[in-house]
């Protein structure tokens, strides 16, 4: 378990301790069908859990409750409610075997999560822009599935701050690098990289900024997790 920010917590199942998950959650976990989808969400709400124990320090977090919401234009969307009011908040991903977390008091949050894998040609032209496309492949071939995998995280880290998830086109949502090229070896892990992004809606154009860090498991699988807020 670590912290790649004060409001962020990235947990990897391996040595997960489930039993500081509090027995609501572990009651609703148990509806799952599937042991992969009880597993992912347990890891979610542990995470949680323990990002909000280190935020509220030593507070007891009884009576806080996850609830993912019903509304219909945010259908998914986690909310954080103590004694029925929602305060603050918060984002959950999971990817593998690892899920990730992110709280915020006053503002959406997205956070997103994803192993660098192969994504083919027609993933590519689906999901990204044509100057998304020329900046892909700008790299050379071996890196360009890091970068294709940072951008999928960007885009779903948007979607899911609006709570809209993606019931939206990923091709309204726009990334663009802040700063210098990428340059992605194991010296950058961890060290955070800056993007632009930006939504657009059929009345608004919403605009963000994201961080995002290249993550290696114990595994030595490598992923990026990314966390889009809202500009305001
Ligand atoms: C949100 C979404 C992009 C997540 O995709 P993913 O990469 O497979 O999964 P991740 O692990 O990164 O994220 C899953 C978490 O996202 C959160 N989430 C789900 N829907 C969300 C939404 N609309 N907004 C924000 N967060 C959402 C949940 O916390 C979920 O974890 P949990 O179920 O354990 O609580 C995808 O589930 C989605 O698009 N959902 C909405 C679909 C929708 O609205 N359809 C409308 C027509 S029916």
């Amino acid at each position: 378990m670590f912290f790649p920010d004060e409001n962020v917590l990235c947990i990897d199942q391996a040595g997960a301790d489930f039993t500081s998950v509090p027995r609501r959650e572990r009651e609703r976990a148990s509806r799952f069908q599937f042991v992969a989808r009880k597993n992912s969400y347990l890891l979610g709400r542990l995470a949680v859990f323990e990002l909000l124990r280190r935020i509220y320090d030593g507070q007891s977090l009884e009576e806080v409750e996850i609830i993912n919401s019903s509304l219909a234009h945010e259908h998914g969307q986690p909310r954080i409610k103590t004694n029925g009011q929602t305060k603050g908040h918060i984002s959950i991903t999971h990817s593998e075997q690892m899920a990730a977390c992110a709280f915020n008091f006053y503002h959406p949050i997205g956070i997103d999560l994803e192993k660098v894998a192969h994504r083919d040609e027609s993933f590519t032209s689906q999901v990204f822009l044509p100057e998304e496309i020329q900046y892909i492949q700008s790299f050379h071939q071996s890196r360009q599935r890091e970068i294709i995998t940072l951008f999928w995280t960007a885009k779903e880290a948007m979607a899911k701050c609006l709570g809209l998830g993606l019931s939206i086109s990923t091709k309204s949502i726009s990334v663009q690098l802040d700063g210098e090229k990428l340059n992605f070896s194991d010296d950058t892990t961890l060290q955070p990289i800056r993007i632009s992004g930006s939504v657009r809606q059929t009345q608004r154009t919403f605009r963000f900024k994201l961080k995002a860090r290249r993550i290696l498991n114990a595994k030595g699988d490598v992923f990026f997790l990314t966390v889009a807020s809202e500009c305001h």
